[in-house]
């Protein structure tokens, strides 16, 4: 990406939030985590500048920051969210030893913006051997509890009791399912009545073009009805 790039690029997410304020969106959210762009500026893996962009935690973090600050130019920073965590992926998105004390550093700075949230995904893959391997488990929430000020939304393999457990230990205001909404039509009444929930994700329907794994997943009525019907 050349420097004159960046600037536009910048401009290019504020017009996008506009755009998405305008149509009807209560909020943003910015992705700052996985393999996309703003992670790639962070990871010292892929960002290999020698400008302001590379090189220590705050110059690999300008472009976040700078994102932020033109999306909060047009959008109110209550209505603001940001999803960001560090993670352990193959190749260049292994975690390294810069992982950690990047996001830390980025983190501790978002606690300036007063924004609507941080969600920070838990880990998604398997940390061990890696220089995050503390953040296995609920260690990433109580890894950063402690750092980020703000309304902190914990994800990744929740349930019931997980999710109700991290908020009375404090270790999250909030709790996001993505998955479990796929596969349970009626997650929020599972949720509510402790019902179980269906974790038979079909990975093959995900995205599909049909209404195949978007219509079809049983509600916890049906599953019960159809175990009664079996068991005549
Ligand atoms: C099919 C699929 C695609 C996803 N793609 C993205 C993505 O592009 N960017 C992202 O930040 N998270 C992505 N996620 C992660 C979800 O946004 C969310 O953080 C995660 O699914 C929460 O964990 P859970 O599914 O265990 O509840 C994806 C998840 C799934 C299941």
């Amino acid at each position: 990406m050349t420097t004159a790039e960046i600037p536009r690029t910048v401009a290019d997410y504020s017009k996008a939030a506009a755009n998405a304020m305008e149509g009807g969106f209560d909020g943003v959210q910015i992705q700052a985590n996985y393999l996309y762009l703003i992670p790639q500026f962070l990871n010292t893996a892929t960002n290999v500048r020698t400008d302001e962009y590379g090189g220590s935690a705050e110059n690999r973090a300008r472009f976040l920051f700078e994102v932020l600050e033109s999306v909060l130019k047009v959008v109110n920073s209550g209505l603001v969210g940001i999803k960001i965590a560090p993670m352990h992926e193959k190749g260049a998105f292994a975690a390294n030893d810069e992982t950690l004390p990047t996001i830390e550093y980025v983190i501790k700075r978002l606690n300036d913006y007063g924004l609507s949230h941080l969600l920070m995904m838990g880990a998604s893959t398997d940390f061990s051997g890696s220089p995050i391997a503390s953040l296995t488990g609920d260690g990433m929430f109580q890894h950063f509890r402690p750092i980020f000020r703000g309304p902190l939304i914990a994800n990744v393999k929740m349930d019931r009791e997980r999710g109700n457990r991290l908020i009375v230990d404090g270790l999250a205001d909030l709790i996001a399912f993505g998955r479990p909404y796929i596969s349970n039509p009626d997650l929020v009444e599972r949720l509510a009545t402790n019902a179980p929930l269906n974790n038979d994700i079909k990975s093959e329907t995900i995205y599909g073009p049909g209404p195949e794994g978007y219509v079809d997943y049983p509600s916890n009525a049906d599953s019960c009805q159809n175990t009664k019907e079996a068991g005549k």
